[in-house]
């Protein structure tokens, strides 16, 4: 089994999470890099749902090891629940997951300070998931955060540590947003009895994954957020606080190169975005509205609506670039069902004159207009394909241009939200 690394192509939510699961069967382990509990991943194994937040997509197979690398900001709080919430639906998650020691630690005073910060940005806010993602990030760079290998201190130091915390944390709170402190010993009691329940699980990552290094067990890395969302090649600044591209799952897991393997993007048959920010294949109005009702299109994290468009192959072209893209899947493409012709963004069109290589310069995005090429819809059900033979030649010469335009093999395609809904295109839709 050849090593793969799964990443957004677009602005998140592009059905990651199902094809993480429905690739994890076989792999030893599934490895999160980055982003915390802003990410929502949703599988759909028969009549149950399951969203995952902070845990990989791989640990709804039994026998997978799981692990939080170094490049996570963890909210032990979510941690526990969303350990507890599988638990109680049957599935045993202790003995196989694992949290690197040098993820950062997110405290509740980093969610109250994001959830300050874009109240006081108002109208201009970023529009985040208020999950304390960006000043625990913060926190991190600054070199002043807690790791979840704090976890391990003796009780006594672990508690002296989380007061000193927040109580420095309180005075930028104070400082910065007039706000109220928070308690400080309460936190840091929570904790304490919180290390009791997470400690066994806290590893040195290097150890743990010695095996993955070697070659003797292969690794499925599940990226969050998307290309579009990531820190340094994003939308700037309408991003996250983390590499979302391919550099996020060496750093944020301490894995060598050579143990990538295949870079597989992931992208929806169209476009999506929640929160704030440039997406010029935007659908405003009632055509927007129909395609997020068909896609379902509401925040796995938040509930909120998500901006809905066309399938922008200047952004997607781009996102294969910066990540090395070795092959895409196409997921949702049975939300374009009832579509008369399925537009694709092929060109931008900035004040007269076209181009059509992603710019990311200055203020030049939210200025762009897109040029669309149109191709005539299938107007039937996909959901029921398993080949690529099952696919009306209205469907197979869509995913044959988004393949052309791409410039890589497409390896999969989703046609449906259930584990089952797939069809592997190992060579290509063309080949
Ligand atoms: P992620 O964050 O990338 O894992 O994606 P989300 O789970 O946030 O959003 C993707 C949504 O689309 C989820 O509700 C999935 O159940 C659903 N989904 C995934 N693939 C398909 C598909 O091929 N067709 C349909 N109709 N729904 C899908
Ligand atoms: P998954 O893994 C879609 C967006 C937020 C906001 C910006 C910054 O499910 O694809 P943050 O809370 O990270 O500081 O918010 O990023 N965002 C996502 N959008 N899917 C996600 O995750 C996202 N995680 C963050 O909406 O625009
Ligand atoms: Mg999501």
């Amino acid at each position: 089994m050849r090593n793969r690394v799964i990443i957004g192509g677009q602005w998140g939510d592009e059905g990651k999470g199902k094809i993480v699961d429905a690739l994890s069967r076989d792999v030893d382990w599934v490895l999160r890099y980055q982003g915390g509990a802003n990410a929502g991943h949703t599988i759909h194994i028969g009549p149950e749902k399951h969203v995952l937040h902070l845990i990989p997509s791989g640990i709804l197979h039994p026998g997978v090891r799981c692990l939080l690398g170094c490049g996570m900001v963890v909210d032990p709080w979510s941690l526990r629940d969303e350990i507890i919430g599988l638990e109680e639906r049957g599935f045993q998650v202790r003995d196989r997951l694992r949290v690197a020691a040098g993820a950062a630690l997110l405290m509740p005073y980093h969610t109250r300070l994001d959830e300050l910060r874009e109240a006081k940005l108002s109208r201009h806010s970023i529009g985040t998931t208020g999950r304390g993602i960006g000043p625990a990030y913060l926190d991190k760079v600054q070199r002043t955060g807690l790791r979840m290998g704090d976890l391990l201190l003796a009780t006594d130091r672990l508690e002296r540590k989380v007061i000193d915390k927040v109580l420095s944390a309180n005075e930028a709170l104070g400082a910065m947003y007039g706000a109220e402190p928070l308690p400080a010993r309460v936190l840091a009691e929570e904790l304490v009895v919180l290390a009791q329940s997470l400690a066994p699980l806290v590893v040195d990552a290097h150890t743990a994954l010695a095996g993955v290094r070697a070659g003797r067990e292969s690794a499925l890395f599940e990226g969050a957020q998307g290309t579009m969302l990531d820190i340094d090649h994003g939308t700037y600044p309408y991003v996250t606080s983390s590499n979302t591209t391919v550099g996020g799952a060496l750093t944020g897991t301490g894995l060598p190169p050579a143990a990538l393997g295949e870079i597989h993007g992931v992208f929806k048959a169209y476009c999506t975005r929640v929160g704030n920010g440039p997406f010029p294949s935007e659908l405003l109005g009632e055509a927007g509205d129909r395609l997020r009702e068909a896609g379902g299109e509401f925040g796995a994290t938040t509930g909120r609506a998500r901006r809905c468009g066309w399938f922008d192959a200047v952004a997607a072209r781009y996102s294969v670039d910066i990540n090395g893209m070795t092959g895409v899947m196409i997921t949702k493409l049975d939300v374009l069902d009832t579509q008369e012709s399925v537009p694709v963004a092929v060109a931008y069109d900035l004040d007269g004159e076209q181009f059509d290589v992603y710019p990311t310069v200055g203020e030049v995005l939210p200025r762009c207009r897109p040029i669309y090429r149109e191709f005539p819809g299938w107007r039937e059900s996909l959901s029921d394909c398993r080949a690529l033979a099952d696919l009306p030649p209205a469907a197979r010469a869509y995913l044959a241009f988004l393949e052309e335009v791409l410039g890589t093999r497409i390896v999969g395609v989703s046609v449906g939200r259930d584990r089952s809904q797939m069809i592997w295109t190992p060579d290509g839709v063309t080949g």
